[in-house]
């Protein structure tokens, strides 16, 4: 992350991560968040369980994997930010609006990330006051009710989180922020494991894990596919460019395959262990695994309940999850502050303020109506992610080609020998699998029933 603020001294200096897990900690900084942990169940639940899990990991390792690879080697070979990287590798085109729609994009999931950033931070000052002790399952799900139907609250809670996000990026202290993430992040995961040991001990049935373990694939819809290709692309946050920005700054001498494909493990194992803690608990206090963007706020404050230290549990879980949040929104406001100072050519203060500004009107409206917050999750995760993924792919052999993309992607680091594989379904798979999926998903819009 601190690369970010430091893209001028970069281009000069060729500076990047001084090591590997520098990378691979600051991509995974943007990739793990809410979508791992808040969003990947309730969309999980919404689609059945175990059948989407398996369609999730399927598309992530044959689409979205070559997505981050092809996006971390366009910015590593340029060793510039998302907006001027597709200009200059084809200055006639107009690749560029790739940059532009990432933009339209940032500004789309800023607006209701941190919202639901908000509510986490609620929830965090509830598990302090001890509001959260001691409630009735009903209750657990009245209280998150009362918060979505207090735009007030919703609102305030939503503002600090932007306010957190835009003080980081302003400040350019990114490079501080991933310092500490590098810590509470490994702490986030114990506790994750820990809740995980509980709430599966609390499903005495195992409705839980057999939910998300046992496929029934006659619960797959065309809708679960596209869910399923959103969400990799939302949690690896791909589509939009934060990864091509984030490849400038990895350092020549790393393999770009390895570190893609660490980051989409841990990122993983994050969503896997999500769903783990969730489900047993959704089904040992009754709650319906397909109930929606509640899903977290709804079942966890149950086994915390049920949990020694529970109240030290929530307050812990709900910090960390906060700072999971703050590091990827800090990614996807970076792509707007930056886009802004060279577009206006204002300074990065400026252009931050200005963003947030921006994203704070949408914010408001997601705050008052959930449903526009459901229609922009939706939105960018099922129609502008995948979209900008799609010209991002058709990018790499229309303008790349297999010979530049092999070199960027061994420089220094060493052989990649499954690059053949790589470069097939970087070609011939993945745009048109996006395209399929993406055409399955616009035909009923449009009334024309395909399935
Ligand atoms: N990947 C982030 C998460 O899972 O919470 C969300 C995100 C960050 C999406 C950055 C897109 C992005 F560019």
């Amino acid at each position: 992350m601190r690369a970010f603020s430091n893209i001028k001294k970069l281009e000069m200096s060729h500076e990047g991560f001084g090591s590997k897990i520098g990378a691979i900690a600051a991509a995974a900084g943007s990739a793990v968040g809410l979508g791992n942990i808040w969003r990947f169940p309730y969309v999980t639940g919404e689609n059945g369980g175990a059948a989407f899990l398996l369609v999730y990991i399927a598309f992530t390792l044959i689409i979205a994997l070559p997505v981050l690879m092809s996006e971390f080697a366009i910015g590593r070979t340029t060793g510039k930010p998302v907006t001027d990287a597709f200009r200059s590798l084809a200055p006639k085109g107009k690749w560029y609006l790739i940059g532009f729609s990432g933009v339209v994009c940032a500004f789309v999931i800023l607006s209701f990330y941190n919202v639901v950033a908000g509510w986490t931070l609620y929830y965090t000052y509830l598990s302090i006051t001890g509001a959260l002790n001691n409630l009735s399952p009903a209750e657990v799900t009245q209280t998150f009710n009362n918060t979505l139907s207090d735009p007030a609250t919703c609102i305030i809670w939503m503002l600090v989180m932007m306010g957190m996000t835009g003080y980081v990026v302003a400040r350019g202290v990114s490079e501080g922020i991933e310092k500490y993430s590098k810590i509470l992040m490994p702490i986030l995961l114990v506790l994750i494991i820990l809740i995980c040991v509980r709430s599966l001990s609390l499903d005495t049935e195992n409705k839980g894990i057999k939910f998300l373990l046992s496929p029934d694939f006659s619960k797959l819809t065309p809708r679960a596919l596209v869910e399923a290709l959103g969400q990799a692309f939302f949690s690896l946050s791909l589509g939009m460019g934060t990864m091509t920005t984030y490849g400038a700054y990895i350092s020549k001498k790393q393999n770009l395959a390895k570190c893609a494909t660490s980051v989409a493990i841990i990122d993983f194992m994050v969503a896997f262990l999500a769903g783990l803690m969730i489900f047993p608990c959704a089904f040992a206090f009754g709650v319906n695994p397909g109930s929606g963007p509640g899903l977290v706020f709804e079942t966890l404050p149950n086994v915390f309940n049920q949990m020694p230290m529970g109240q030290v549990m929530a307050i812990g879980f709900f910090t960390l999850l906060v700072v999971a949040a703050v590091t990827s929104s800090i990614s996807i406001l970076e792509v707007l502050a930056s886009y802004f100072m060279t577009k206006l050519n204002i300074g990065r203060k400026r252009a931050t303020v200005f963003s947030i500004l921006l994203s704070i009107g949408f914010g408001i409206g997601c705050s008052v109506f959930p449903t526009m917050l459901d229609f922009f999750d939706n939105l960018s995760a099922n129609i502008l992610l995948p979209l900008g993924a799609f010209f991002i792919i058709l990018f790499v052999p229309l303008k790349v080609g297999p010979e530049r993309m092999r070199n960027e992607m061994e420089a220094h680091g060493g052989k990649f020998t499954l690059f053949p594989c790589y470069y097939f379904l970087a070609k011939y798979i993945v745009p048109w699998a996006i395209l399929f999926i993406f055409i399955s998903k616009i035909l009923p819009w449009l009334g024309i029933n395909a399935f």
